[in-house]
């Protein structure tokens, strides 16, 4: 089932849908009818619209999508007593085993191209180099900050548009991957080789690896046309990479992508959702990149939660003796309770039982 027109705006017509085999139903009885609910973005992830859907929830349903379940841990302890199973997808486990699930990864891709186009119409140059009757004109400077899967997509987009790419992340590893996408690699000479958790993901620094990575970027930064910043720690508020003084040592006419605005901005003067103008500099915080490109962001979304579904139907009903990773993982509320760990700890409940020892109840 379908709620009308639910792929409208993503340029997918209902007739698509029923003609691979589903049939169009109201909201009030998809959510009275299905045992299995997918959403894009669900109560934690929704702030808008997501409470409504809690009185229409079934105890025993099970709801996938989107839920921010690290940070919006109210909303996850509502789902549970609401009764769902709830499987948050941003919680699918960085492994080779998950990758085709990783929404994530495809929601950053997209973030990594849009971010790119947006910073690129709102400089007042071009991107590339031309040699031209009227003279030459050099290539747009771009600097990368975090070169994750968001990050990598960006150097790669800048790199096609004909600018000149730079890029530097706190993990070491990478440094090979920014070169294989065509940009420099900027040494800041404060890579810590314990700066990346067993997930893959960059774990929290201290305040003065941060101090000493600020004054070193000072230099960087100010030489830029564009400057780009990815920079994430999954469940934390995004670090402070960019201050006031850098951005007010750039050229006017430059333009800071804050992709991190959603975790509060690596730039000091980002406002998540809006863009503001400091010193001529113009700072973009845009927060929602997936519905720029609404009908790739539904292809990705759509085959990494089919693949996730799919695995998932193997453990249904769900038991006790569950240990796979990425169904534990995911789960966040199960029978009344939140059992994911990670949540469970963010919420300063005590672990629990079937949680800690890898099952689920
Ligand atoms: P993310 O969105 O959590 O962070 C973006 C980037 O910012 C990361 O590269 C991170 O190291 C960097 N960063 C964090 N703090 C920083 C700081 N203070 N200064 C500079 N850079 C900073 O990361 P994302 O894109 O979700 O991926 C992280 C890694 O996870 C990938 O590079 C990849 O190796 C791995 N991965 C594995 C997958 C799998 O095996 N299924 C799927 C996707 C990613």
């Amino acid at each position: 089932m379908l709620e009308p027109s639910a792929g409208a705006e993503a340029g997918y017509t209902d007739d698509q849908y029923i003609s691979k085999g589903a049939r169009t139903a109201s909201r009030e009885e998809i959510f009275a009818q299905a045992d299995i609910l997918i959403q894009f973005r669900s109560l934690g992830a929704n702030p808008e619209a997501g409470r409504a859907d809690l009185r229409s929830f079934r105890p025993g349903q099970i709801v996938m999508g989107l839920g921010e379940p690290l940070t919006a841990v109210r909303e996850a302890a509502d789902l549970a007593a609401a009764g769902v199973s709830f499987f948050a997808l941003e919680l699918i486990p960085r492994t080779t085993r998950a990758q085709s699930m990783d929404v994530l990864s495809s929601l950053a891709t997209i973030s990594g191209y849009e971010a790119v186009l947006l910073a690129a119409k709102a400089l007042p140059k071009i991107f590339p180099m031309l040699m031209t009757a009227a003279g030459t004109i050099t290539p747009a400077k771009v600097f990368v900050i975090g070169a994750g899967v968001a990050g990598l997509q960006a150097i790669a987009t800048a790199r096609r548009l004909g600018s000149v790419v730079s890029a530097y992340d706190v993990r070491p590893a990478v440094k090979d991957q920014i070169v294989s996408v065509g940009a420099k690699f900027i040494s800041l000479d404060v890579e810590a080789t314990a700066a990346e958790d067993k997930g893959g993901y960059a774990k929290v620094m201290d305040e003065s690896f941060y101090r000493r990575q600020r004054e070193l970027m000072m230099e960087v930064v100010r030489e830029q046309d564009v400057v780009i910043s990815t920079a994430a720690v999954p469940g934390k508020k995004a670090p402070v990479l960019i201050t006031r003084e850098m951005v007010e040592a750039m050229a006017p006419g430059s333009v800071i992508m804050d992709i991190a605005a959603v975790r509060g901005g690596n730039c000091e003067l980002t406002r998540p959702g809006e863009t503001v103008i400091h010193n001529g500099v113009t700072i973009l915080g845009p927060t929602n990149f997936a519905s720029m490109a609404p009908y790739h962001a539904s292809q990705m979304f759509s085959a990494n939660a089919i693949t996730f579904l799919k695995h998932l139907l193997g453990f249904l009903p769900l038991s006790t003796d569950v240990t796979d990773d990425i169904v534990v993982d995911t789960l966040v509320t199960h029978g009344g309770e939140v059992t994911n760990s990670r949540v469970r700890e963010a919420l300063g409940l005590p672990a629990a039982e079937p949680v800690s020892s890898g099952k689920v109840s």
